[in-house]
């Protein structure tokens, strides 16, 4: 594949405009009441969800029509092309569905003319604060266009971190294994509900770390850029490097990677699990 590449930069104003666009939609249809559709025992979907991709592909059509886009309601089209778009239409449906306002719409686009894609440019739009974080590969990341940076905090004992919990599967899930012994090493670790939101609040700060298990392409791609382009670190669980079909993420300022990997090395070998307290003694 012949590869014209241009600046990763030059995507974000047109990236930026669609995810303000679609988080204005995703506003409207917060303020009606939506009927919840179930895609698996809790794994829901409003049309507000659809209705958002919709929007996002059309823009993405119009403006990048040789542009490959995978997106979670909708799945791949893939004809081989230079460029693939990662789109979730409306990351926090669960939050969404219930009135609760922590969503976004999140955006990020790969070069795949590399032997394995690249993430070059991502933006996450949080309509309910108005809080549009983007980053352009090697350009560091933004906060409504000012530059942001991961934390200082170099003690895991003084983070707050944050993770989630598929909704599919669950019974499956050892998290809630992490979840514990994570909080009792932290200030706390908080469930927000929005993966994407999650590692932007990494990126500028407010978070010092996340992880969680089997989270998907399009929750990941433009987060994970914006908290590495805001000086952050992202793997795997056991350090490696991560990749946008990992399965595993965790983000952090670097400062408290190891710390956190040395954690989730003693809790999948099973040490430090306690027998369950009781809460009376
Ligand atoms: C979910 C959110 C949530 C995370 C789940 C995701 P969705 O995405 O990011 O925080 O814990 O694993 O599936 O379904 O609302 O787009
Ligand atoms: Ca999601
Ligand atoms: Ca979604």
């Amino acid at each position: 594949m012949s590869s014209t590449r241009q600046n990763p930069e030059s995507f974000v104003p047109a990236m930026s405009a669609i995810a303000r666009e679609a988080g204005a939609l995703l506003l409207n249809f917060f303020h009606q009441k939506l009927k919840i559709e179930y895609k698996g025992d809790a794994d829901l979907v409003t049309a507000a969800d659809r209705a958002s991709e919709a929007l996002v592909r059309e823009r993405i059509g119009q403006q990048f029509p040789a542009h490959d886009v995978l997106g979670e309601e909708q799945g791949l089209n893939d004809r081989g092309g230079e460029y693939r778009w990662y789109v979730d239409p409306l990351d926090g449906t669960t939050n969404f569905a219930h009135g609760y306002p922590v969503f976004a719409v999140s955006l990020a686009l790969e070069h795949r003319s590399e032997k394995a894609g690249k993430r070059i440019a991502g933006a996450v739009y949080d309509p309910s604060r108005d809080e549009l974080f983007t980053a352009a590969e090697g350009q560091g990341a933004q906060l409504n266009g000012q530059p942001i940076h991961v934390s200082k905090v170099a003690q895991l004992k003084e983070c707050l971190v944050a993770t989630g919990f598929p909704s599919h599967k669950r019974h499956k899930n050892p998290n809630i294994y992490f979840y514990q012994q994570i909080t009792l090493r932290t200030h706390g670790v908080r469930r927000a509900g929005s993966a994407a939101l999650d590692l932007c609040n990494v990126a500028c700060g407010r978070f010092d770390g996340f992880w969680e298990f089997n989270l998907n392409p399009w929750d990941t791609a433009a987060g994970v850029l914006i908290v590495e382009e805001a000086g952050g670190r992202a793997s795997r669980f056991d350090g490696s490097r991560f990749e946008i079909d990992s399965r595993e993420t965790l983000a952090s300022n670097g400062l408290v990677h190891d710390a956190l990997l040395d954690q989730f090395r003693q809790i999948f070998a099973g040490r430090g699990l306690d027998p369950l307290p009781d809460p009376r003694g």
